[in-house]
């Protein structure tokens, strides 16, 4: 498909790659001060998370031991709602057991992702799991499910950038925006 036929467009940026850096530092300095001295299997859920946890991790000192590792979900296919199903289509491939996960997400929705992933960490008798989550849309929340690590919290719009996509686009762009219906 060109992207002529895409029936979404850009609209306008949401927030600028500057933006998202400085808050990634941030965010970085807290999960060092937390970590300092100790292990973190640091894994990051395909494909929204990777290149927010690309930049993170890079963010965080020798200090901590950082172990990378990722996971995939099915969500949302090619749609912009939520069909309420989620499993796993890919496994990280560190056992969890007695060790400190820090689970990565791009943007936190209706929340069923994080929720039903730390459902199943939690199985799996980790030393802790924590959540580190670049967006939260509150209005769109279905389930209760806590952030530890937050980057924004944004307004109810479909967003695209920095590992966000619309459809399988515009993950590239360095800043977040919101997308439209095209008219
Ligand atoms: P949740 O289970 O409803 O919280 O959905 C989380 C997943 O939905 C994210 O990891 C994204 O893949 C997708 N998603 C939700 N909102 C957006 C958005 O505005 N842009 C791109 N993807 C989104």
């Amino acid at each position: 498909m060109s992207s002529d036929e895409c029936d979404y467009k850009l609209d306008y940026i949401m927030l600028s790659s500057d933006a998202i850096q400085r808050r990634v530092s941030e965010l970085a300095m807290e999960i060092e001060r937390e970590y300092r001295g100790k292990e973190i299997i640091v894994t990051g859920v395909l494909k929204g998370a990777a290149i927010f946890m690309a930049d993170l991790v890079r963010r965080i000192g020798p200090s901590v031991d950082v172990r990378m590792d990722f996971i995939a979900v099915s969500s949302y296919g090619d749609l912009s709602t939520s069909s309420g199903v989620v499993k796993i289509v890919k496994d990280m491939d560190t056992y969890a057991e007695d060790k400190n996960i820090l689970l990565v997400e791009d943007i936190m929705d209706t929340g069923l992702t994080l929720a039903y992933l730390g459902e199943i960490f939690t199985a799996r008798a980790p030393k802790s799991v924590r959540t580190c989550v670049l967006l939260e849309k509150p209005d769109r929340k279905k389930v209760d499910t806590a952030i530890d690590y937050k980057g924004f919290t944004i307004a109810d719009e479909f967003v695209v950038g920095y590992g966000l996509d619309y459809a399988g686009r515009w993950r590239h762009l360095p800043d977040i925006w919101n997308v439209i219906e095209k008219k």
